[in-house]
């Protein structure tokens, strides 16, 4: 049987890659702590034979014997609203954590993709972002603990390419949405979805013109596991190039949710960094990959899971 490993695996593209792999008739080693998740993304997976969780922080070598074939490192804090609460847990998740996950990879002959992103391009003075922009990232800024890990994280990857000869993959997502979101999870689509459910005003700083690029869930999965099995080492853009406002995304997920929420507008923070828009000609090209879900169906896909987290938190 072919078995993976997941790091961050109970959280909200991990339970998403799990489940995946389970459909692909994979043996599923998942590896988290649950500082940004719980358990309730695999609840519908621990039954399953092939399905083996194992509570732990990646930041501490990792104890299983079982030979992965490959291994997925997405366990770090992710949400900015997590990341200001865990600085240093984001930094070294993705330091430490990756080492830990490549040095597994060495002993085991594993390949590994690591799960990078577009905050890797800082504030980008380019757009869309291809994979040759280097990024316009402050070291010391508000977002450092997560741009710089990310961006030491894709260093320490091809380190373990180069000097170790290891299989390495790197997927620099871009903002995705969909089922397992936390109602607390500052990003936009939660923040919205979670307000519009509860017929409470939705905030839009400045004039809500700017614009967000959006990929549905399984399409990030299709990505990138279609990444992992590709001959390719340098980094490759896997998100949604297809932009929409944000005062068009509040008023269809109050369309769409059939909502009474009104919508108010408030001055833009001073640095408000600018919209990340991936080119994915890379991804097309080498895996013939694009997105697949349209806004409207992965917003309603995803209002339905709020609805029933919403009743489940108020019981
Ligand atoms: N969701 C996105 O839009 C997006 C975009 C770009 C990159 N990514 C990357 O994808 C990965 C998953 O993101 P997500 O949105 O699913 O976030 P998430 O917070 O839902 O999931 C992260 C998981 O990692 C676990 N984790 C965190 N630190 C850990 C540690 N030290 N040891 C073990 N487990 C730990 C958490 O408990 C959680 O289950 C992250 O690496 C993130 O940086 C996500």
């Amino acid at each position: 049987m072919r078995t993976a490993l997941v790091t961050g695996g109970t959280g909200f593209l991990g339970s998403h890659l799990c489940e995946h792999l389970l459909n692909k008739e994979f043996f599923v080693i998942c590896i988290d702590n649950n500082s940004t998740s719980n358990q309730h993304n695999v609840q519908h997976l621990m039954q399953n034979p092939r399905f083996k969780l194992i509570q732990q922080d990646i930041t501490l070598p990792i104890k299983t014997q079982e030979n992965a074939e490959i291994a997925f490192h997405l366990a770090s804090p992710a949400s900015p609203i997590d990341q200001k609460r865990m600085q240093v847990q984001t930094l070294l998740a993705n330091a430490t954590g990756t080492k830990n996950v490549l040095e597994y990879c060495r002993q085991h002959n594993t390949k590994f993709l690591f799960a990078s992103t577009c905050e890797i391009y800082g504030d980008p003075l380019v757009c869309p972002q291809n994979e040759e922009y280097y990024g316009n990232v402050n070291p010391v800024g508000e977002r450092s603990c997560y741009d710089e890990a990310k961006r030491f994280g894709e260093a320490l990857t091809m380190a373990y390419n180069r000097a170790h000869g290891i299989n390495t993959k790197i997927a620099r997502i871009f903002h995705a949405y969909g089922a397992g979101m936390r109602t607390d999870d500052s990003r936009v689509v939660p923040s919205f979805i979670t307000k519009a459910l509860k017929n409470q005003t939705l905030t839009i700083n400045g004039d809500g013109n700017q614009q967000r690029s959006l990929c549905y869930a399984t399409d990030i999965i299709n990505g990138i596991t279609l990444l992992m099995e590709a001959n390719e080492t340098m980094p490759v853009n896997i998100g949604n190039p297809e932009m929409i406002s944000i005062k068009e995304l509040a008023n269809k997920i109050i369309h769409l949710s059939q909502s009474k929420s009104t919508i108010e507008y408030k001055q833009l923070p001073i640095n408000d960094p600018k919209a990340k828009c991936p080119d994915i000609t890379k991804a097309k090209k080498i895996l013939g990959w694009e997105p697949k879900t349209s806004i409207d169906k992965g917003l309603k896909q995803t209002i339905e899971y709020f609805k029933q987290l919403i009743t489940r938190e108020n019981e």
